[in-house]
């Protein structure tokens, strides 16, 4: 088992795998580079994901930091997400297609759970990528309307986040407001999350 398990504070109140725990999304990135192994094996979990009818609505358009498409993903991202985001190895968009042809059918119909389907794919990803040693951080605030022009996504595709990849960082080279910020989350009380039979929740 990695070490990285061993390093997460969180407790869960019943027995699950570290893997769980562990993951958590930091701001802080090295300058460590993720190769292609590293990067595909990624894309090779969330492709396990079960979907609806087994559609694989998920698309993932990556860009690596330098290349010739990063600054088009970056600068998709909310000001606030570019200042930490700028040091990522690697940039995705995670897209969903929304409209399925089932067998037989010669009109697509569509596709009622992409973005649930494309979620677990993401899950998978980052489960994986905690795995790996690598860190993920899912960013939803950017422009959507810009992301569709910059990356060329057709009709028919619903564009969900941005994920930002690499190697966890020196937290001390974060600006300030973010080094505050850069530790693992906790989670509400577990006994708010179920009830059996109905609905039966405060909120
Ligand atoms: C769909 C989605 C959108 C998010 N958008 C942002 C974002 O725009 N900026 C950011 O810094 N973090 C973003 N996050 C990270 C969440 O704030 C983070 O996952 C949450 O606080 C739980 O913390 P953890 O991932 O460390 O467990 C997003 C996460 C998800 C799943």
């Amino acid at each position: 088992m990695s070490n990285v398990y061993k390093l997460s504070p969180r407790q869960a109140d019943y027995d699950i795998h570290p893997l769980f725990t562990s993951r958590w999304s930091p701001r802080s990135f090295s300058d460590k580079q993720v190769d292609d192994d590293a990067l595909f094996s990624l894309f090779e979990a969330a492709r396990w994901a079960p979907s609806a009818n087994n559609s694989q609505p998920w698309r993932f358009i990556y860009a690596r930091n330098g290349s010739t498409g990063w600054s088009n993903l970056l600068g998709l991202a909310n000001l606030n997400n570019q200042r930490w985001a700028a040091s990522a190895s690697v940039l995705i968009a995670l897209v969903s297609k929304t409209t399925h042809l089932r067998n037989g059918d010669s009109e697509p119909s569509a596709l009622r759970n992409h973005s649930l389907d494309a979620g677990a794919a993401w899950a998978n990803l980052a489960l994986q990528a905690t795995h790996a040693g690598l860190i993920t951080h899912a960013i939803g605030g950017f422009d959507r309307e810009q992301a569709k022009v910059v990356l060329d996504i057709p009709e028919g595709f619903h564009i969900e986040i941005l994920i930002a990849v690499g190697y966890q960082g020196d937290r001390a080279e974060l600006p300030e407001d973010f080094q505050l910020r850069e530790q693992p989350t906790p989670r509400k009380p577990l006994a708010g999350f179920y009830a059996e039979g109905r609905f039966n929740f405060s909120e």
